[in-house]
């Protein structure tokens, strides 16, 4: 279905419907190339590139994205304390306009202020929905790095389930190994506020640091540095979609 090209930039996140109409008569619009001051012009949306103001864009109809989230970032829009994650997007996806119930781009789950690694984000609900129900069972790794050498015992209780506080019903890690003499990797299918540090804790050690490394069969790309972002390609999409259970 072919789209105007003002609309196609107001559903990218260019600001309102007459601010995008304006851009483009005013002669910041390229769309593959070539200098665009139609607003009526129409095309496909899905994988249309564009440039707006010297910004190359590409469209696409639903958002999903990584984030290497850096340390001192904070997982909200309105953060109490640390600078958000969301300043690290371009201001396109914060301002992608909400309709239908469905939400702008959002966190897939949430990272504490310290933790870093990978964080998916997007505006479909029903994606962000099988990634942290907890009834889908898709794994997430942390590389945890504790304040007192790893015991064989504690991994041992944290793979039998361990009770936390305030919380009566035992949880339990995935998969449990000690990777150096103060660290470990854990693997989590559900995702309780504080979960490592609360377990950890629970088991009389405590988190230094705290990294993100995988979600379901998608791993935190090597050459994507803290406070980089990218689109998930189809492959991306298709590891995550074979995580779920
Ligand atoms: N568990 C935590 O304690 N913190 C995180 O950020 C993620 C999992």
């Amino acid at each position: 279905m072919q789209l105007t090209i003002s609309e196609i930039l107001y559903l990218q996140g260019f600001g309102t419907r007459r601010v995008c109409a304006g851009l483009i008569q005013q002669g910041w619009l390229t769309v593959y190339g070539q200098a665009c001051t139609d607003a009526s012009a129409e095309f496909v949306p899905e994988g249309l590139a564009f440039t707006v103001q010297g910004q190359p864009w590409v469209a696409h109809a639903k958002a999903y994205l990584m984030l290497h989230k850096p340390a001192g970032t904070e997982c909200s829009k309105k953060p109490s304390a640390w600078p958000s994650i969301y300043t690290l997007l371009p201001a396109p996806l914060r301002q992608r306009p909400v309709k239908g119930g469905q939400p702008g781009v959002q966190p897939v789950g949430r990272l504490d202020q310290d933790t870093t690694g990978l964080l998916l984000l997007s505006d479909d609900g029903a994606f962000l929905h099988r990634l942290t129900s907890p009834k889908h069972h898709v794994p997430k790794v942390y590389e945890v790095t504790t304040k007192h050498p790893v015991d064989p015992r504690q991994v041992a209780r944290l793979v039998e389930g361990v009770v936390l506080e305030d919380d009566p019903k035992p949880v339990r890690a995935a998969a449990c190994e000690a990777t150096a003499e103060c660290a470990l990797r854990l693997t989590l299918t559900e995702g309780k506020y504080h979960q490592v540090k609360r377990m950890l804790a629970a088991v009389g050690n405590r988190v230094e640091g705290l990294h993100r490394s995988r979600i379901g069969g998608l791993a935190l790309p090597a050459d994507l540095a803290p406070g980089q972002w990218r689109w998930l390609e189809p492959e991306d999409l298709d590891r995550l979609r074979q995580s779920q259970g």
